[in-house]
Formats: C-alpha cells, structure tokens, sequence
C-alpha cells in the first residue's frame, strides 16, 4: 500500500512539533523553554519551573503567588476517593494505584473534562497540580498503613508533599531544608523530556480528543516500566542484588557485557544521549552531599560511583556511548530518605506532571494536531481460503 518505511521505536520519527524542552544529545544539553537545566535546578522551584513549562514564561512575583495559592487550594482530594486508597491491597504497586487515582480524580471532577474548553483544561491542570502530591503520598501511606495527612496551606508545595508523606498524627513533622531543597531540584530535574515513551503516550492518548486525566493516567503506566521511569526502582534493586550476592563490581559488569545473560546495568542508557546526562550529573551532586556523613547509604553510593567509573573506562559502553541516565543515582537519595524502591517511580511522576499537562496543552493548541495512527510494514499471511474445522 506504500507505506514501507518502517521506525521501529521511532527512532528517527519526529510526531510533533513542540517549542516546550530541547535536548542535544550529542552535546548532553538540556532546557526548557530555552532555559539551561542547570540554572532551573539551582535557582528556580517546583512550582516556578511547572508555570513555566506550562504557561512558556518565568512568572511575575503576582503570578507566581497566585499559581501557588490556586494549586494549593486543589491539594485536598474528595474524602470519598480515599476509600479507592483503602480498597487496594498492601503490596499493590504504587504507581498502579496513582493510575488508578488519577481516574478517580477525573471521575469526581467530570464537569471540567471538555478538551476543547480552555476553562475545563486551565481547572483539570491545576486540579491534577494540586492533588498529585496528596494522591501520591496516600498511595505510599496506604501501603504501609498509616493514616493520610491532610495539606496545609502554609507549605510549598514540595513541604506539603514531603509531611503529606511522612507526617503522622503522633508528632509534627520537622521539615529540613536541605531535604526540601533536594526535592525542589529533583522535582525540576524530572519535570519535562520531549517526547520520551510517557509523553508520547499522553499525546497519543489526547489525540483522540479523551481528556486530560486519560491521558495523564495512560503517561503513568508508561512511566511504569523499568525500561523507562521504572529503571529508579531497578537501580536500587540493582545494587543491592550485587551487594547481597557478595558479588563484586568488575564481575557484574563483565556479566553484563555478556548478552546471553540478559543483564543490563540498569540506569545506563539513553535514547537520546550519547553524552553525560546532564540531570545524572546534578543529581550526582546532591547524592554525595546528602548520603555522605549519613551512616545510611554509603556503601550503595561507594557501589554506584564505582560502577559508573568501571563502565565509562570499559570498552562496550565507550563504543556504545552508554552513560549514566537520570535513573542512576536517585534511588539512592531516594532509599535515604526513607522511601521503598516500589515507590521510586511514583516520585518521578509527580515530576513529570507539568510536562505532561504542558505537553498535552500544546497538542491541543496545535493546528496541526491529527489523531495519532501509525501505519505498519505488513509481513502475514497472503489471502488463503477458510478450513473448516474437521478438515484442518
Ligand atoms: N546495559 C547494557 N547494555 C546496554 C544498555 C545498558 N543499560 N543500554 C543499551 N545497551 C546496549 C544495547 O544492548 C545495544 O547494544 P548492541 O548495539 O550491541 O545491540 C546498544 O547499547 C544500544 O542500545 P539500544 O537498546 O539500541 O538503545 P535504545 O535507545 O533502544 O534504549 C534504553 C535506550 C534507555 C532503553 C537502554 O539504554 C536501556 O535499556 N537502559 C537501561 C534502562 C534505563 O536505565 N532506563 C532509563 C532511561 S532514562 C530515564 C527514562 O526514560 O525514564
């Protein structure tokens, strides 16, 4: 039928056009909106960085404090939707249970899910913002059983999420301010990657004119893979197989230049770079200066840099140009922080959030916006008559 050219993976298939992040691949440069990353990760916050990923513009102070103030209203979720929280079992996978939250969320605020309705789409946008971080935190509450925490109006955003997670009724929970401002960085360090397989699927699935929780809900199952977003819970699970086999760090890499074992160094890789990630980098930095002097995760953190140091001097990831990616060294702060691996994933989408929703926008402000469906190489079976059944 003509349609020969085969993209598998589209690798070299552009589905867009978009003015939100550029990456160089070769380079290791990353910004939105025209902003380095490195500056965004050192100066700006969460909610700044979500504006202007959002809007196309840093804000004003008035903007800025009225975008604050209108997330924060929406952080309390309806009290009936915690009990879909309560229905799911102890083990059930956290990002399972976001997905499933972000439905309910759409459910109970069906009067704003017109795609074509700038109010619908300014509401449900600051409605997914605000509830993220609560929905988020009941998933990991849930799972451990402890009691939900309601927002306060007084935090930031990131504080909020941060005792929404970890507080409890018994005691007030002490925020400390290198902790907060991790996250604030790592937040921002998450929060847009072009069109990686989650955002892709967010554009696929709004494509189709289904609403904006539909299509954030689908982002997040494709965030769920350990190929994708998926590979933070890998990594951790990853040095600790090698730590708990007593294995050493030049065997495990050796193993994974073998192909038949089927091993990848998990958080290696990127599609895109053939160069440092420069988010790998940043977050490098504050895994150093928050682990070290913590009796806590040293050895994971001594393993890890040694790992890194081991391929990048190794012949297969030099000629293969494998780097660490963003999902080498987070799990690490992760883990010190308190956070199971399952959860890991769940951080990085309440990251990558706004670049979903401003991904989704753009698409829909796109002229040249088209259902997306992609045409295939047929290779079966010619035309051949029916057997019946007693004759096969
Ligand atoms: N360990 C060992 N070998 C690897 C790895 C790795 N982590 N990544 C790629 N390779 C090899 C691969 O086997 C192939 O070798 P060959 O040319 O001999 O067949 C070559 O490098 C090229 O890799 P590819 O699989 O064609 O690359 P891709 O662009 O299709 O895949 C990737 C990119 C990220 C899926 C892959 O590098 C990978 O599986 N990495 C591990 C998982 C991971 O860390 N994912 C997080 C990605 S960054 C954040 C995010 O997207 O969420």
């Amino acid at each position: 039928t003509g349609y020969t050219t085969l993209d598998t993976g589209y690798v070299n298939t552009a589905s867009c056009q978009s003015a939100i992040t550029y990456i160089d691949g070769d380079k290791g440069i990353l910004r939105y909106r025209g902003y380095p990353i490195e500056q965004l990760a050192e100066k700006s916050t969460f909610l700044e960085v979500s504006y202007l990923l959002i809007y196309g513009q840093l804000p004003t102070k008035t903007e800025l404090e009225n975008f604050a103030d209108q997330v924060a209203s929406r952080m309390m979720i309806d009290e009936r939707l915690k009990e879909l929280y309560r229905s799911f079992p102890r083990g059930g996978h956290p990002m399972m249970v976001l997905s499933a939250g972000i439905m309910g969320l759409g459910a109970y605020n069906r009067q704003y899910l017109d795609p074509h309705n700038p109010e619908h789409v300014e509401e449900a946008s600051l409605r997914l913002l605000g509830s993220m971080p609560t929905m988020t935190a009941y998933a990991y509450k849930s799972s451990v059983g402890e009691p939900f925490q309601y927002p306060r109006k007084n935090l930031s955003y990131v504080e909020n999420y941060l005792r929404l997670s970890f507080g409890t009724p018994m005691e007030e929970y002490e925020l400390n301010e290198d902790v907060v401002r991790a996250f604030e960085t790592l937040f921002i360090l998450h929060a847009d990657h072009e069109q990686n397989c989650s955002t892709s699927t967010v554009r696929m699935v709004g494509s189709s004119d289904a609403n904006i929780y539909a299509s954030i809900a689908s982002g997040v199952n494709a965030l769920s893979g350990p190929l994708h977003g998926g590979a933070n819970q890998a990594v951790l699970e990853m040095l600790r197989d090698i730590r708990d086999n007593g294995m050493n760090v030049k065997d495990f890499v050796a193993k994974v230049k073998d192909k038949q074992s089927g091993v990848k160094l998990m958080g290696f890789g990127h599609r895109v770079y053939k160069n440092y990630d420069p988010r790998a980098q940043i977050i490098k930095g504050h895994a150093d200066a928050l682990l070290r002097g913590t009796d806590n995760n040293n050895a994971l953190l001594d393993m890890a840099i040694e790992l890194e140091e081991t391929a990048l001097s190794d012949e297969y990831f030099i000629e293969r140009k494998l780097y660490p990616n963003v999902d080498f060294y987070t799990g690490l702060i992760y883990e010190a922080m308190g956070f199971p691996p399952s959860y890991f994933t769940a951080l990085f989408a309440l990251g990558r959030l706004p670049g979903w929703i401003a991904q989704w926008r753009e698409e829909h402000t796109d002229p040249a916006r088209k259902i997306g469906r992609p045409r295939q190489v047929y290779v079966g079976a010619t035309e051949r008559d029916y057997v019946p059944m007693d004759a096969r």
